[in-house]
């Protein structure tokens, strides 16, 4: 979750939402998103709405960790009051950070309470939580895994040290490895390595050594993302001061395609431009709501929400945020109504990273004439096109981005 938020209308005290958006609730998919704004040091990279204790030190008692859950636990019952009686099992709940493993595994497993006390979840729900490797150990992985935790994202990032310390992340060598294991001995359904490729002084060797490590460890879903250099970092600092090199698109391109090789030899399928999982049933379904424009409530100090073509999002400090829940107010900053244009935009840009595409009748005039350019450039798949979806080739993933701004006209 990017750290910066929009401009938007103000919403009313009590966070109630205009009729129009209630409309087909429970039709659509619903899920819970629960942010946790925590984490033991910052990675010189990372750009997420996150803070340290030592950030938080001046805000006193009302952000600590401490009372997070049962903030976390306000909001969730809030959301059942704004979003009325309606049957509603949520069918996905994602715990993402920061570090939610930073707070004790009975938190974690209380707010998912509430999650079922309000709402119920659904037979099959998938709840995940995102781990970092040194924040875990097997009594607290069984604990979450009694709790209904059935999926764990650990951030493996690179097994290579001097990667590693260019990210600022403090692993011991094979730690994100063996986490794989204990998540496996203690129950989990589902387990995914998050990798960066493309850090300055990193090689296709290195990266070929982290794909061959996650892939060993033996996870059935794997996200690889190239570095993201944010403004602001102390990563982007080093990079503008010239103590580190910054790498060029065709570096990003030639390890994508490494990645591919790697994974698709050992079994992975694409289903989202940086996302592979061993079958359909290993597809992170929290991201596949995100990606087809779903219900989520996000809850917690910057999350955002989108019910019904409404989206809105929360003050973004921890203690702004506590502070609108003990004073008995929505802790939502600001919302919008997304016009239908809006949201056509959205689905291409979101849909066509998805290995099914895009719907070609969802293109403009001007969108459909540059999507027949790029099935003649070998950017779009031709099978799929005939069928009526816009569906990127291998060499279309690699230039997704540009493709995407050229369908969207
Ligand atoms: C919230 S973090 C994961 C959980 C945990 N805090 C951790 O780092 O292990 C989500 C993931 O986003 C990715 N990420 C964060 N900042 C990034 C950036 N600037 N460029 C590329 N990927 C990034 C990392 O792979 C990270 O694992
Ligand atoms: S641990 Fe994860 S969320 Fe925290 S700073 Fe590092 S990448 Fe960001």
């Amino acid at each position: 979750m990017p750290s910066a938020l929009p401009d938007g209308e103000p919403v009313p005290s009590d966070g109630s939402l205009p009729a129009h958006a209630l409309t087909g609730l429970g039709d659509r998919p619903f899920g819970f998103y629960l942010h946790v704004p925590y984490c033991a040091t910052r990675c010189g990279y990372c750009d997420f709405n996150t803070y340290t204790a030592t950030e938080l030190h001046s805000s006193g008692a009302v952000a600590s960790q401490e009372t997070y859950a049962q903030n976390l636990v306000g909001e969730i019952r809030l959301a059942r009051k704004v979003l009325g009686s309606a049957e509603l099992p949520v069918r996905t709940v994602f715990l993402g950070g920061g570090t939610p493993t930073l707070l004790p595994a009975r938190d974690l497993v209380a707010m998912l309470t509430a999650i079922r006390e309000e709402f119920g979840l659904a037979e099959d729900a998938e709840v995940t939580t995102e781990a970092n490797p040194e924040s875990v150990d097997p009594a607290y992985l069984a604990e979450l895994r009694e709790g209904g935790f059935n999926r764990i994202s650990f951030g493996m990032q690179s097994a290579r040290p001097h990667v590693l310390k260019v990210l600022d992340r403090h692993h011991t060598p094979g730690r994100p490895e063996a986490c794989v294991a204990e998540a496996r001995a203690a129950g989990f359904e589902h387990v995914n390595l998050d990798l960066i490729y493309g850090t300055p002084g990193e090689s296709d060797e290195d990266w070929r050594a982290s794909l061959a490590a996650a892939i060993g460890a033996g996870p059935d879903h794997v996200s690889a993302y190239s570095l993201i250099v944010e403004e602001g970092t102390r990563l982007a600092g080093r990079i503008k001061r010239g103590e580190l090199p910054m790498v060029d698109d065709d570096v990003h391109a030639d390890r994508y395609l490494i990645a591919e090789q790697a994974l698709a030899a050992a079994g992975y399928h694409w289903y989202e431009v940086s996302n592979w999982a061993t079958d359909e049933a290993a597809r992170c379904r929290h991201n596949e709501l995100y990606w087809t424009g779903a219900d989520w409530w996000g809850a917690g100090p910057g999350a955002h929400s989108h019910v019904g073509g409404v989206r809105w999002w929360n003050a973004k400090h921890p203690a702004a945020y506590a502070r609108a829940l003990a004073e008995g107010r929505t802790p939502a900053q600001g919302r919008e109504v997304l016009p239908a244009e809006d949201r056509r935009v959205e689905r291409i840009l979101l849909e066509l990273r998805l290995v099914e595409g895009c719907p070609l009748d969802l293109l403009a005039p001007a969108g459909l004439k540059a999507a027949e350019r790029a099935l003649a450039d070998g950017l779009l798949a031709a099978e799929p096109f005939a069928a009526g979806r816009a569906a990127l080739t291998l060499r279309g993933r690699l230039l997704a981005d540009a493709v995407v701004r050229d369908l969207v006209d």
